[in-house]
């Protein structure tokens, strides 16, 4: 496995690989893998030639200096874990080779889909990430991308930034990896000591009964009660946001017939987590107000 620093010699390798004729498979992380970021990379090794890994923590999408501290770091784990998964080049550049100016002069500005449910919570974040994630995918030139639906709003911000901009770049959601229990896999994680750990499976309890009001014919509104005042039964889970939405416009559903994306934001502890569930319809429809 390569292991590549520097800006140019990463734009060379992947279209040197595309010059071969290969497909590449980006996929983009911060680092601190775990089992979902490999299933991201078994999903790119199913669809292209070459997978190619970004291990990069982005300043520019962390609202406040402690959070950033505190994103969970091991660059030698990850390299031993990404050959392991079949990973054939990574680029874990530093903040100066990525932001060599400093804090970049141009940003890209998502539109309003980045202002909802995190955007609200954490504004700036999604411009951040549009910005690192253009830079990411015009370093990497044509190619597959893949993204965990964990990052729900994330992804769909991805698509639409991709869409926007004409970028030569097929995105590809991954489903969420989970614990036995039901925790959605994430870096953050290793931040939370025992007891906040079982307090954090409260977030997968509630989306599983909004998902129960909803292919039962319940209202949008009804299971976002239901996660709220789930949410609300443990002292050491402080909820933010508990939505029931499209899962295309993240707008609240307005189609009786159609599939709703049910998302909640919590601090648990000094960590905060987000986790989300596709709900489907209920047979006969479901009750809009
Ligand atoms: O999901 C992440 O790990 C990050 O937001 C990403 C997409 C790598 C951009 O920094």
């Amino acid at each position: 496995m390569e292991l590549i620093g520097r800006r140019s010699e990463w734009r060379a390798l992947l279209t040197s690989h595309r010059r071969a004729g290969a497909h590449v498979g980006l996929v983009p992380t911060m680092g601190a893998l775990h089992a979902g970021h490999l299933s991201l990379v078994e999903a790119a090794r199913r669809g292209c030639d070459v997978v190619a890994m970004t291990i990069f923590v982005n300043p520019l999408q962390f609202g406040d200096a402690a959070d950033l501290g505190a994103y969970p770091r091991d660059l030698e784990a990850d390299l031993t874990a990404a050959a392991g998964a079949g990973v054939d080049a990574v680029f874990a550049p530093s903040v100066e080779e990525m932001y060599p100016t400093g804090p970049p002069g141009t940003v890209v500005v998502p539109g309003p889909l980045a202002g909802l449910l995190e955007g609200r919570s954490r504004p700036g974040h999604f411009e951040g990430v549009a910005t690192v994630v253009t830079k990411l995918f015009s370093l990497a030139g044509p190619c597959s991308a893949f993204f965990g639906e964990k990052d729900f709003q994330q992804l769909v911000v991805v698509r639409r930034l991709v869409t926007d901009l004409d970028l030569p770049v097929a995105v590809v959601g991954c489903p969420i990896v989970r614990d036995g229990d039901g925790l959605a896999l994430s870096s953050r994680n290793r931040r939370l000591g025992p007891a906040e750990r079982s307090a954090a499976r409260l977030l997968y309890r509630a989306l599983e009964a909004g998902r129960v009001v909803i292919e039962s014919g319940g209202t949008p509104e009804r299971a976002e009660q239901e996660m709220a005042s789930l949410l609300a039964t443990d002292e050491l889970v402080r909820p933010d946001y508990a939505a029931a939405v499209d899962p295309d416009s993240l707008l609240p559903p307005g189609d009786a017939a159609g599939p709703v994306r049910l998302l909640v934001a919590a601090e648990v502890g000094p960590v905060r987590l987000i986790d989300n569930l596709a709900a489907g319809p209920a047979p006969g429809g479901r009750a809009i107000t």
